[in-house]
């Protein structure tokens, strides 16, 4: 079924209209920046904008980059501190004049790639790391989503690992591949002494250039780069929102 699909990044905010049954994307992305300050009215503005880019009346779903139990808002890392209590859910159907379904952006990724990219037919324990702004992840036991893991904050080094280890610190600091790996390195073996894994998935921004800090990930399970890049947030924010068009058709 079609989906338009949007996920609310630190720096973008980006949807396209996707086909849920394969995964494809069925439009060109549509990014638009993320509002300075990232607060609530400017960013369900934004989403307004993107639903009106594609004229779209159906369902949709939204990755967002905080905890989300049914639609609500429960953390504001990288966003404004208004958004704590906010249901986002509402706030967004109400901008886009259409049923909208909100979930963790990493959560939603993941979806994404335990459905058609790198975690597909995985039964053990997988992990999804997002490298951007934050680190988000996604953790899935025989296929399930056990939902707002937030492993982004663990701490390393005395603070939140995503101050010590994302991209856009790598991005900040001016850290060289080496120097960020070692730092990324560590704190994938601090979660996999936590969790275990049989399977980490990399993904986010940094994906693409996965060709320049894997060789330098030494953790006992296999690692893998998301296979959908930057995609996958918008594919599983459309997956997650497949619940709506059901209810709309039956
Ligand atoms: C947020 C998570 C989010 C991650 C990636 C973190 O700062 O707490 O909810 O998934 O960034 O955007």
């Amino acid at each position: 079924m079609e989906i338009l699909g949007i996920d609310v990044g630190g720096t973008g905010i980006k949807g396209a209209l996707v086909e849920t049954r394969t995964g494809d994307l069925l439009t060109p992305r549509h990014r638009l920046l993320t509002p300075e300050g990232a607060k609530p009215k400017a960013v369900s503005g934004v989403v307004g904008e993107i639903v009106q880019h594609f004229k779209w009346k159906g369902p949709v779903g939204v990755g967002f980059p905080a905890v989300i139990m049914s639609g609500v808002a429960y953390s504001a890392a990288n966003i404004s501190q208004k958004w704590i209590g906010t249901n986002a859910e509402a706030l967004f159907a109400e901008a886009a004049g259409c049923p909208v379904r909100v979930v963790n952006d990493a959560d939603a990724a993941g979806l994404a790639e335990m459905k058609f990219g790198a975690g597909r037919g995985q039964k053990g324990t997988v992990l999804m790391i997002t490298i951007g702004t934050g680190l988000g992840s996604a953790l899935f036991s025989r296929g399930s989503l056990v939902p707002n893991t937030e492993f982004g904050h663990i701490e390393m080094y005395c603070e939140d690992a995503e101050k010590q280890a994302s991209e856009a610190v790598r991005i900040r600091e001016k850290l060289s591949w080496k120097e960020w790996s070692t730092r990324f390195n560590t704190y994938l073996q601090m979660l996999e002494a936590l969790i275990h894994p049989d399977l980490i998935i990399l993904g986010g921004g940094a994906s693409k250039e996965s060709k320049r800090f894997l060789k330098r990930i030494h953790v006992r399970a296999s690692v893998l780069p998301a296979a959908m890049l930057n995609e996958a947030g918008i594919v599983g924010a459309a997956l997650a929102a497949e619940d709506l068009a059901d209810k709309a058709s039956g």
